[in-house]
């Protein structure tokens, strides 16, 4: 059925760690079937099997693979060059329309990749409350750097990789889904930066959090109130995730995907009313 998926698996294994030229979830025992191209719902494989695409890259491909408006709208614009180092029109209204599609976003910063988009928030979390330590939930992802690897799969006492320093690792606390697992911590840790969860569920929600979890998880990241250094306290606790429509007191600062850049908050950005 797959023969010549099957017979690029060794070069695939040459070439790349793992056999996989990408995300890890490319692999897949014995061997991956390698696509050839991809319409609407459906996917056909090098060997022209056809499949129901239930995975839709990661759940990014609202519209369904080559949907004829995207594609248009690309070919029109690739001809006009795709990288200049500088901002251009489209991107203020790309940042526009993401404001306005998530009113709790006042403002946007486009990285690479959703890696790059949690460690960033993780960052300025810690900038932000002058703390150190992030607490994740178990088997939540976030993306694979050093900060997120800590908890990614079980066992979660171990992080999902080797080659991640122990300081970063002491930075992070890997609680369950446990309302009083967290209150507890924050009861007795007074270096809390903030709290990153995936707002679905683990797993695109394929591991449902309990009902009310990002309810209470607001409610104490609120009440938990410690006067730190900067006079400041836990009212304004950053949450790395966007809440569920109807959550109270929505005050994060979602990132997004786009191009990569350098970017750190300054004694300015952290001082932001
Ligand atoms: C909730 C969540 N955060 C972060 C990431 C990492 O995104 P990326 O693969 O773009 O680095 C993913 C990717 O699946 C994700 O689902």
């Amino acid at each position: 059925m797959n023969p010549r998926s099957r017979g690029l698996q060794p070069n695939f294994q040459a070439r790349f760690p793992s056999g996989s030229p990408g995300h890890d979830g490319y692999t897949s025992d014995p061997f991956p079937v390698i696509v050839a191209r991809g319409s609407g719902p459906r996917k056909w494989d090098i060997d022209g099997n056809e499949y129901v695409d239930y995975g839709m890259g990661s759940a990014a491909l609202l519209l369904g693979h080559a949907h004829p408006e995207v594609v248009s709208a690309l070919s029109a614009v690739l001809a006009d060059g795709s990288h200049f180092g500088a901002p251009t029109e489209p991107m203020l209204e790309w940042g526009e329309r993401v404001c306005t599609l998530m009113p709790c976003a006042d403002k946007v910063r486009f990285v690479g990749s959703g890696a790059e988009a949690t460690m960033l928030a993780m960052r300025v979390a810690r900038g932000y409350t002058g703390k150190e330590k992030i607490i994740r939930w178990e088997s939540h992802y976030h993306g694979w750097h050093d900060y997120v690897m800590p908890g990614n799969l079980p066992p979660f006492d171990v992080p999902a990789s080797i080659g991640i320093p122990q300081g970063t690792i002491d930075s992070i606390i890997v609680l369950p889904t446990d309302l009083t697992a967290l209150e507890n911590v924050l009861a007795n840790d007074d270096n809390i930066a903030g709290v990153i969860t995936e707002a679905s569920g683990a797993s695109y929600g394929t591991v449902p959090l309990p009902d009310g979890f990002l309810e209470g998880v607001r409610r104490l990241t609120r009440e938990t109130r410690r006067g730190d250094d900067h006079g400041r306290g836990y009212h304004r606790f950053p949450v790395g995730a966007r809440w569920r429509s109807g959550a109270p007191g929505c005050r994060t600062r979602p990132l997004y995907d786009g191009q990569n850049s350098y970017w750190g908050p300054t004694r300015r950005s952290r001082c932001r009313p």
